[in-house]
């Protein structure tokens, strides 16, 4: 196992970029840089372009080749950077959403409520937003809101008015004081799932995730070339929606556009009509993967 992060889904995923050993791939979120060693063992003169926003994963093991350029900025800058290095088009491309395994179990970050600590969880350290800024500086609205939008609660406001009640005392500093919100709030058979919900959500915020998606997913389709795939994995049933429906129709509304004459629009034909799913051994491996599902297109 790997400590930094195991990849998941990792054979069905490189199966499915379908690589061309002379081909130009991109590895939208290279994290421990699993998927990225994978793609690169079958290229023999192709080029590998990984982007990771987090400066952490910068540091652990780039590929030592100059046929890999490894980028630190979110992949919302896909299509600009692609232009700045003179690739006009690729061959594939992949997006491993989510957090690393080294980000999860870092006790300064505040992406897991295992350890005490200030509710950080900006993937890119840059950025100026954090945890502790959406849940003290957040309005009623804008609370309800991300619980709404991004944790699917039908009516947050038991946990917005919890929230502002605590903060009017006391500053929501760390993920514990996160933690004593709650107390006594939900039976504690409950608690995980629900804490798991909220700071899913936070996280989401902090890092503008759904809005960052949309904008890679619709220059992944701008950039690719005629039978250039594109493997998304997901790990919560916002992301995959989105995926699903960009799949299967180009665009975020879960419906067909037909052109002048009723002809079906649609800029890619699905290659996994169902999400792949890890196998029950490889959850049993690495239980981090048991909410991933796999979505393959391929541009036509
Ligand atoms: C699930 S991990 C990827 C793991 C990787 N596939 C591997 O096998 O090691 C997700 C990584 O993507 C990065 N990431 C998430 N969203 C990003 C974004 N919008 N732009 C750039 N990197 C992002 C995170 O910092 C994290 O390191």
């Amino acid at each position: 196992m790997n400590e930094f992060h195991e990849p998941v889904l990792l054979n069905d995923s490189i199966t499915g970029l379908n690589i061309r050993p002379n081909g130009v791939y991109v590895d939208l979120t290279f994290g421990g840089g699993g998927h990225s060693k994978e793609i690169f063992k079958n290229l023999t003169d192709g080029y590998l372009i990984a982007f990771d926003q987090d400066q952490e994963a910068l540091k652990n093991g780039k590929l030592n080749s100059n046929r890999f350029i490894m980028i630190n900025k979110n992949f919302s800058h896909l299509q600009t950077e692609l232009q700045r290095l003179n690739f006009l088009n690729v061959d594939g491309i992949i997006a491993d959403l989510g957090v690393s395994s080294y980000q999860f179990s870092d006790n300064n970050r505040g992406f897991s409520l295992k350890y005490n600590s200030v509710i950080d969880m900006r993937m890119d350290k840059n950025s100026k937003k954090d945890g502790v800024f959406v849940l003290n500086k957040y309005n009623r609205q804008e609370l309800n809101r991300i619980f709404k939008e991004h944790a699917d609660f039908k009516n947050p406001m038991f946990i917005v008015d919890a929230i502002i009640n605590y903060r009017k005392k006391k500053i929501i500093n760390t993920t514990f004081d996160f933690k004593n919100i709650f107390k006594n709030f939900i039976p504690e058979q409950f608690e995980n799932k629900f804490f798991a919900r909220l700071f899913q959500s936070i996280r989401i915020e902090v890092n503008n995730e759904i809005n960052v998606l949309k904008s890679m997913l619709n220059q992944a389709q701008e950039v690719l070339s005629p039978k250039g795939r594109l493997v998304v994995i997901s790990y919560h049933s916002i992301e995959d929606k989105i995926v699903k429906s960009f799949m299967k129709y180009g665009n975020f509304l879960n419906s067909q556009d037909k052109d002048f004459f009723g002809n079906k629009q649609s800029p890619f034909q699905v290659v996994t009509k169902k999400p792949i799913v890890p196998s029950d051994m490889e959850i049993k491996l690495n239980n981090k993967s048991r909410s991933a599902k796999l979505r393959i297109c391929e541009k036509l």
